[in-house]
């Protein structure tokens, strides 16, 4: 259902320049000041004055000191974001009635976030709201082939590489540099990070000719941005020195009822999206990109997230509930609305644009009970949704899928917004 393309890697740097000038235009607003440790300024916005301070959260297990940053709108929403695998710790926004709550998945302390792992939990490793990178989702048997040279890659999800390789390459795990920048009618985190090449290697390695781990070190930055409008930004730009693959997202999980506060079937969640792909026992696309109308999958109109999960649908049981790609309906290559969600009870309204051409909805499916978070329940199946806007799984090994190919020079350009409002009866 995907526009065919005629040269893949033509089309993707299109859609980059074009991306990158609305993100410029969008920018253009917002003067940078500010540096230093704490109280990093203030511009006027509204009612009250949007702010951005820091305080320490620890070390990471490199010794590398680690910051809690707030983002203030002074409009009564609050985000914390630390430097620590540039993860959205927290989401404070207000309900119908103007009651706060913290709408993001997460723990309350650094130890929590290094801690999440495949090897320690049975819940597996989470992501709980991080950046992920280099490669965001699945790539099957860990290996792709680029410019005639197969690369092995480390699997640390079966047989697949998931979020980027083992625990130690992916971009969830590192220390990013952080600059607070106050603009006129916003605040943001600048993150910096550099992935050396060869990153996520296979051990062992593979002979020659064969590649070991990513090709290319990729310059990645992600500049989170809270608005006067409850809209939390994320404008993620890479550069690599030589051919690479490159997928990003974020792995924050929404309960808009609040996290801790239980499951989010009765939530009502729409995306916009006519087809999916459906995925093997691997959890990677079959290759096909079939139409969601008369499945569980069409969410073209919005229902309750509980609605079909416990359908029996073959691919339900196969991910144990929702975990795909949908491929989004998209008119030109800027911002695109992906999906919203609703909480009938709290009026919360979630709303994500993007750039990315897909959206992988996943229900929490591995969540079991063994992780206490941020406010001290445990979270179980369903007590948090992920929409992780990014390209398809496996792209690398599909290529009917668009390209996530970076070649030396050129400037990957992905934006996402998530966009909190408030409806319903007051
Ligand atoms: C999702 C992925 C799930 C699961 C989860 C982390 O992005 O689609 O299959 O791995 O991350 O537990």
């Amino acid at each position: 259902m995907h526009a065919s393309f005629l040269n893949r890697k033509s089309r993707r740097v299109l859609v980059l320049v074009l991306a990158s000038t609305a993100i410029l235009a969008a920018g253009a607003a917002s003067a940078s000041a500010g540096h230093g440790h704490h109280g990093f300024g203030h511009g006027r916005v509204g009612h009250g004055s949007a702010s951005i301070t820091s305080q320490p959260w620890g070390t990471a297990p490199d010794g590398t000191s680690v910051n809690l940053y707030t983002l203030n709108n002074g409009r009564g929403m609050t985000v914390t974001i630390t430097n620590f695998g540039g993860i959205v710790q927290s989401i404070n926004v207000p309900d119908r009635h103007g009651q706060v709550a913290n709408v993001a998945l997460g723990f309350s302390n650094l130890a929590g976030y290094v801690s999440d792992d495949y090897t320690t939990t049975a819940s597996g490793e989470t992501y709980f709201g991080a950046i992920i990178g280099r490669y965001a989702n699945r790539i099957a048997n860990g290996s792709f082939t680029l410019n005639g040279v197969t690369y092995y890659l480390n699997q640390n999800n079966g047989t697949n590489t998931l979020h980027g390789g083992a625990p130690v390459s992916q971009w969830n795990t590192k220390v990013w540099a952080a600059t607070p920048i106050s603009g006129r009618h916003s605040v943001s985190l600048e993150l910096t990070y550099t992935d050396p090449a060869g990153t996520a290697a296979r051990v062992p390695p593979m002979a020659p000719p064969a590649g070991n781990g990513f090709p290319g070190t990729v310059t990645a930055k992600v500049v989170y941005t809270l608005t006067q409008d409850d809209a939390l930004r994320m404008d993620y730009t890479a550069t690599t020195d030589a051919p690479t693959v490159i997928n990003l997202t974020n792995h924050t999980y929404f309960n808009l009822a609040g996290e801790g506060s239980g499951g989010v079937q009765g939530q009502d969640l729409m995306i916009n999206a006519d087809s999916y792909t459906p995925v093997n026992a691997n959890l990677i696309p079959e290759g096909g990109i079939v139409p969601v109308a008369g499945t569980p999958f069409d969410f073209r109109t919005a229902k309750p997230i509980g609605r079909d999960i416990n359908s029996g649908n073959t691919q339900l049981v196969l991910a144990h509930g929702f975990d795909h790609n949908w491929v989004l309906n998209r008119s030109g290559s800027g911002l695109s609305l992906a999906a919203r969600a609703y909480d009938p009870a709290s009026g919360r309204v979630l709303t994500t644009w993007t750039t990315e051409p897909g959206v992988q909805f996943y229900s929490g499916n591995f969540l079991q009970g063994d992780l206490v978070g941020t406010s001290g329940h445990t979270y179980r199946q369903t007590d948090g949704f992920t929409l992780e806007t990014q390209h398809y799984p496996d792209s690398p090994n599909q290529l009917n899928f668009p390209s996530t190919e970076l070649d030396a020079g050129q400037h990957f350009n992905s934006t996402t917004i998530y966009q909190f409002s408030t409806a319903g009866r007051h």
